[in-house]
């Protein structure tokens, strides 16, 4: 199981503590949530922040755009060393050119689809991703309950990819604790984002390591 810790819900007073729990621990990369107040009802946090981490953070960087017109940033992105460029499918008319754009700037290309979108509207895409990023509450804030209809969404997008023969990572993010990871790996995720499951407890390392170790 890949895990990808969500730094929007560590303490920002103390972020370069919490990067360095990161670099100590199990986590495969660190998790970066971008909203504008646009695509989402809620701003998080954007350049400075991520080039304040970029250079400290010793994991790849997995960068989750919850914005409208991702492209403007293709680059800026790509120079800070992003690992995964993740954009939204409801944000981007023309997903194929971004797709490729994202690929060409030397990024791996993850697709989020909200809750609302139908796994089945990535089928004409799914061949020239990395990773598709099944959301599992609404994007815009941490903490939220898993929504259960995920489980279903996962399945199909196995479905998906075993008659395409396309073989991206499967991501979920948001509602993620010690019961709904195990039901979604059965349910055949890849790759779990976790951020108040890990921040808000007393020993995140050990969250890492049970996510990790399903
Ligand atoms: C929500 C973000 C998530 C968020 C998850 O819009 O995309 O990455 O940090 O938070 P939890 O794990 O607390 O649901
Ligand atoms: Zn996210």
């Amino acid at each position: 199981m890949l895990v990808s810790p969500s730094l929007l819900a560590a303490d920002f007073c103390h972020l370069e503590k919490d990067i360095e729990m990161i670099n100590h621990s199990q986590a495969d990369w660190l998790h970066l949530d971008i909203m504008d107040g646009v695509f989402v009802p809620n701003i998080s946090f954007g350049f400075s922040v991520l080039e304040a981490i970029a250079p400290i953070c010793t994991k790849p960087l997995d960068v989750h755009l919850m914005i409208v017109q991702p492209e403007k940033f293709i680059s800026r992105l790509a120079k800070l060393g992003t690992y995964m460029m993740t954009v939204h499918y409801e944000a981007c008319p023309h997903l194929h050119h971004v797709i490729r754009e994202i690929r060409e700037a030397g990024m791996k290309v993850g697709v989020a689809i909200n809750p609302s979108t139908p796994v089945n509207s990535l089928e004409s895409i799914i061949a020239d991703v990395d990773m598709v990023l099944i959301m599992t509450v609404n994007p815009g804030y941490g903490g939220q309950p898993f929504i259960e209809y995920s489980y279903k969404k996962i399945e199909k997008l196995r479905e998906l990819m075993a008659q395409s023969g396309a073989n991206p990572i499967v991501q979920i993010d948001g509602g993620v604790n010690t019961q709904t990871s195990v039901l979604a790996a059965k349910a055949g995720v890849d790759c779990l984002v976790a951020g108040s499951y890990v921040f808000g407890a007393e020993h995140p390392e050990e969250r890492i390591d049970y996510l990790k170790n399903l």
